[in-house]
């Protein structure tokens, strides 16, 4: 894993915006996996300002919650049109998300896995990472090979995103989600994490156990997985000193 500590949200997210400004420069068709949550908000900010060209990408989001319209404000279609996708050049037949309103749950998820794999697999995905280590809506106790189905979340869960909802109840109980299989499959995991709550998470991702009660940590087995955060994020990590020597001194060939 590479781990990347800044000392802001802000300084973190822009190195994750040049990340991925060159891929869309190096391969306009690129497949995006693409993250909901206000840790991705200023990225998303960001990219639109660089003006880049979309045209030819492709993007799938992580997850929905089921049950809510599409056009209720905290839907996630509703959150990447309003904060990314009406900034950007991106063709609507190219944006995927999970329809949390499918009729048949099931046969939409096998669906959207086909529709990665016929897209030739993710090349980038970006996650952040709730409080109890979970990824999309992969909660602990998550099947590390899990595909995209439907999960039940967590109270704690219902209630970190209780701030979106009014009140935890107001929160759907049930949500779609790629798998921790699909989300391995990426070619390049990005995940971004900020702010203290996040700290003992991302402890246990980058230096735990590789364990479901963590879900993050299973990117510890990922051939590349990039971890930018700032230093609240980064406070509870015993090797944050190695962690900026490694990347203070990057070949320049290996900088962004
Ligand atoms: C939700 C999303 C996750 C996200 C998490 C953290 O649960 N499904 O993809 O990483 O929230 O959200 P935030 O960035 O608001 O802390």
């Amino acid at each position: 894993m590479e781990i990347i500590i800044q000392p802001t949200a802000e300084a973190a997210t822009e190195i994750a915006a040049r990340i991925i400004a060159k891929l869309l420069r190096e391969k306009p068709d690129a497949v995006l996996g693409l993250a909901t949550g206000s840790t991705p908000l200023r990225l998303y900010q960001k990219l639109a300002d660089m003006k880049l060209d979309w045209s030819r990408a492709t993007t799938f989001n992580l997850d929905e919650y089921t049950g809510l319209p599409r056009e209720h404000p905290q839907s996630y279609h509703s959150f990447m049109w309003e904060n990314l996708f009406r900034h950007i050049n991106i063709r609507p037949e190219n944006i995927h998300i999970p329809d949390g309103n499918a009729a048949d749950i099931p046969a939409m998820c096998a669906d959207y896995e086909k529709a990665i794999r016929d897209a030739g697999g993710i090349d980038l995905q970006l996650l952040g990472i709730g409080s109890d280590g979970h990824i999309g809506f992969n909660e602990p106790s998550s099947s590390l090979a899990s595909r995209t189905r439907i999960k039940t979340l967590t109270g704690r869960t219902r209630s970190d995103n209780a701030r979106f909802f009014g009140s935890p109840e107001n929160v759907p109980l049930h949500v779609v989600t790629m798998g921790i299989g699909t989300i391995m499959e990426a070619r390049t995991n990005l995940m971004l994490a900020f702010g203290e709550n996040k700290a003992a998470a991302i402890a246990g991702t980058v230096e735990g156990p590789v364990t479901a009660d963590n879900p993050a940590s299973v990117l510890q087995f990922h051939p590349s997985a990039k971890v930018c955060l700032d230093e609240p994020a980064a406070s509870q990590l015993k090797r944050a000193d190695y962690y900026r020597w490694v990347y203070d001194n990057k070949p320049d060939w290996q900088s962004w």
